[in-house]
């Protein structure tokens, strides 16, 4: 060592006298081992074990900042913390009414040991089913964050199922599955199965105020961070003292473990809105599958399909069958000429003149039911934002309390039009749907409803990361390729895509993915990839607290018996377990009514025909079932005439017993398990 070298870690080691080498903590259960400590660099990292083998290998943590060194090397932990929780809190809606925080903590403080003297805090907690992070910035004016430097360095060899970030469709792709060292920047959650089991998923909780965060694969099975880029300037820019988003990774034996997993809850504030027993789960239909499979039209003309009159003939429908709201979409100005990736001409408060939503609204009152609102934005969030308030308000007075939102648009979101130009929007800024200011605009968007009791469901949203604890009224979104895409041609959406979405897509939270096509068919007919029976089970595999039928009300009611299990299913659960499953081939769950003693039990099937035995042990014991039996027909399959094939059946069952099922190729189930008394 030279004597220079030597001058200078003597001096350093002067200024900062208690320097920690490094902090570790361990999961209540004792399996999950993590820490935090500094490499020969002075490179803050990260790592985890369980059961003493390395899950994730030592991994950068970081910042690159826009017009400042990167904060990246010679830095030394200065300061440490622990802590632990362990309490249960309620759900007001969801998959579970209970959820258990049980955590021990570890914070540590990381100082670079030169003149700038730069820190962050890591806040790092351990449960028995994963960890996750953050880091804590002290006030230091501006800062302004060019990338995230953290890194997931995934030990073990394995394969993972993902989708492209970056992309023009953002996320609404069909999944890819390839060796984890195969994914080249992925959104999260993403999903990964090692060799020996063990399931994983990386992603963020409370994404707030911050760009959402993609993973680029660096070589190998490391990856970095990739932060949403702003339209111009740092890709995020925060003033104070500040937080990030959680980084959570999900660890468990087996792909039940990934789906029964609160972590990203858990990582989230609680409820900032006090009493929300005004946010209703529920089902609805709606005037929609008519203009995404081509019959009528959003804008005005002939086909308009937002009319008063056909309004009505779905209010009468829901009221007959207990929908709790009808949506309707095209209502307002806006929908003429080209609306896609514009959206300048929206009015949030302006009817077409076939559509009467003061008379609408009466008659859905005096029928028991409510009108779901829509806020179509094409992007165009600098619109709607000025209209915002008015727009809210409007609902909230008229009673409608759910409203789908919308940001059709290419590239991202059109933030800026110059009101003083001939052409508002030219020169027009487009924004990532997952960057800062989208981000911002969401949480807005969300307070403002909620200041009017309304529940927010954006499609072309940014993903979920587990607000919905914070904002109860948050109740559902999109953000994945929904049901829509089976319009557009036959088997669009493939036999895979939905047994996907279960273990990746949905580990976010909630998804509207519009369930329910009874007849099978899209635009020009072309058949979906599903049998009849797995149009229910979808109501059992993919959760939301607001649930569509979204096939035509003449389509519905041609199949009665299938209607009578879309009435009866409920939208809110006491709890939820799925009982057998792999990721991208089926998902077979048992859930519990919230309001009731039933069970219901089953779900969604890929191409491969299988029988699947469901062990009842979860009904309360020594009580007798009524089974009733949605199931496809042994000769049911998805490739022809036979995907409407379904058989129904019936009998008694109890705790202990077991039953085989049928799952056709692009099949499904739906059991409905009521006491008997
Ligand atoms: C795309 C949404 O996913 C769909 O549900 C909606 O009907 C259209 N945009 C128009 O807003
Ligand atoms: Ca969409």
């Amino acid at each position: 060592m030279t004597f220079l070298r030597c001058a200078v870690l003597l001096s350093v080691a002067l200024w900062f006298p208690s320097v920690a080498l490094a902090g570790t903590v361990s999961s209540p259960d004792g399996r999950i081992t993590a820490t935090l400590e500094t490499d020969g660099e002075g490179k803050p990292v990260w790592s985890v074990s369980r059961d003493g083998a390395m899950l994730v290998a030592p991994s950068t943590l970081g910042f690159n900042l826009q017009d400042e060194d990167p904060m990246r090397r010679n830095f030394a932990i200065v300061a440490e913390d622990e802590a632990s929780a362990d309490s249960t809190w309620e759900q007001p809606w969801g998959e579970r009414r209970f959820v258990t925080d049980r955590h021990n903590e570890i914070s540590a403080t990381f100082r670079q040991q030169d003149e700038l003297a730069r820190e962050f805090t890591v806040r790092l907690r351990v449960f028995d089913n994963g960890v996750g992070f953050r880091y804590e910035l002290p006030d230091r004016g501006e800062t302004r964050i060019a990338d995230e430097l953290t890194e997931f360095n995934i030990a073990p060899e394995g394969e993972a199922w993902w989708i492209h970030s970056g992309d023009w469709n953002r996320y609404e792709q069909l999944y890819h599955n390839t060796p984890i060292d195969s994914v080249s920047v992925a959104h999260t959650p993403i999903t990964f199965r090692l060799g020996d089991g063990t399931h994983l998923s990386l992603h963020e909780a409370a994404l707030v105020d911050y760009s959402g965060m993609s993973l680029q694969r660096m070589e190998g099975q490391r990856f970095r961070s990739a932060l949403a880029p702003a339209s111009r300037g740092a890709k995020v820019v925060r003033q104070g003292a500040f937080t990030t988003p959680w980084r959570t990774l999900r660890i468990a034996e087996d792909a039940a473990g990934l789906v029964e997993n609160d972590l990203e809850l858990n990582l989230n504030e609680p409820n900032v809105l006090g009493d929300v027993s005004w946010v209703e789960p529920g089902k609805y239909i709606g005037i929609w599958w008519g203009m995404i499979s081509n019959r009528w039209t959003w804008a005005q003309g002939d086909r308009h399909g937002a009319t008063t009159e056909r309004t009505k003939q779905y209010i009468d429908f829901a009221a007959d069958n207990g929908f709790r709201g009808v949506l309707v979409e095209g209502w307002d100005y806006g929908w003429d000429g080209t609306w896609f990736g514009n959206g300048r001409d929206f009015s949030f408060t302006r009817a077409y003149p076939d559509f009467d939503l003061q008379e609408v609204a009466e008659y859905a009152r005096t029928r028991g039911v409510r009108l779901i609102g829509h806020h179509e934005t094409g992007g165009n969030i600098a619109n709607y934002e000025a209209q915002l308030e008015d727009a809210m308000a409007l609902y909230g007075q008229l009673g409608i309390d759910w409203v789908k939102t919308g940001y059709v648009a290419d590239a991202g979101s059109i933030i800026s039009c110059n009101a003083d130009i001939a052409d508002p929007c030219e020169g027009q800024v487009m924004e990532w749907h997952d960057g800062q200011r989208q981000v911002q605009h969401h949480l807005r968007v969300v307070q403002v409803a909620a200041a009017n009791r309304v529940a927010v469901n954006p499609h072309e949203p940014v993903k979920d990361t587990g607000l919905r604890r914070t904002y109860p009224n948050w109740v559902s979104r999109e953000g994945a390729r929904g049901q829509e895409y089976n319009a557009w041609g036959a088997f669009n959406n493939g036999t895979d895509h939905e047994p996907t979405l279960v273990y990746t897509r949905m580990l976010s939270g909630p998804m509207d993915y519009t369930p329910g096509i009874l007849s099978l068919k899209g635009d020009n007919d072309v058949p979906l990839a599903s049998t009849r029976a797995k149009q229910l089970g979808l109501y059992l595999a993919i959760y939301s607290p607001i649930q569509m039928a979204a096939d035509f009300i003449e389509s519905l009611e041609q199949y009665p018996r299938e209607l009578e299990f879309i009435r009866a299913v409920p939208a809110e659960w006491a709890e939820s377990r799925l009982i057998a499953g792999e990721v991208g081939d089926y998902a077979i769950f048992a859930r519990k009514d919230r309001n009731s003693n039933d069970w219901y039990a089953g779900g969604i099937n890929d191409a491969t025909a299988r029988d699947v035995v469901i062990d009842f042990s979860f009904l309360e014991n020594g009580v007798t079932y009524r089974a009733s039996v949605w199931k496809d027909a042994a000769d049911a399959t998805y490739l022809t005439d036979a995907r409407h094939n379904i058989a129904y059946d019936s009998f008694d069952v109890r705790a202990g017993e077991e039953h085989s099922f049928h799952l056709a190729p692009g099949g499904g189930l739906a059991i409905r398990l009521q006491p008997v008394q």
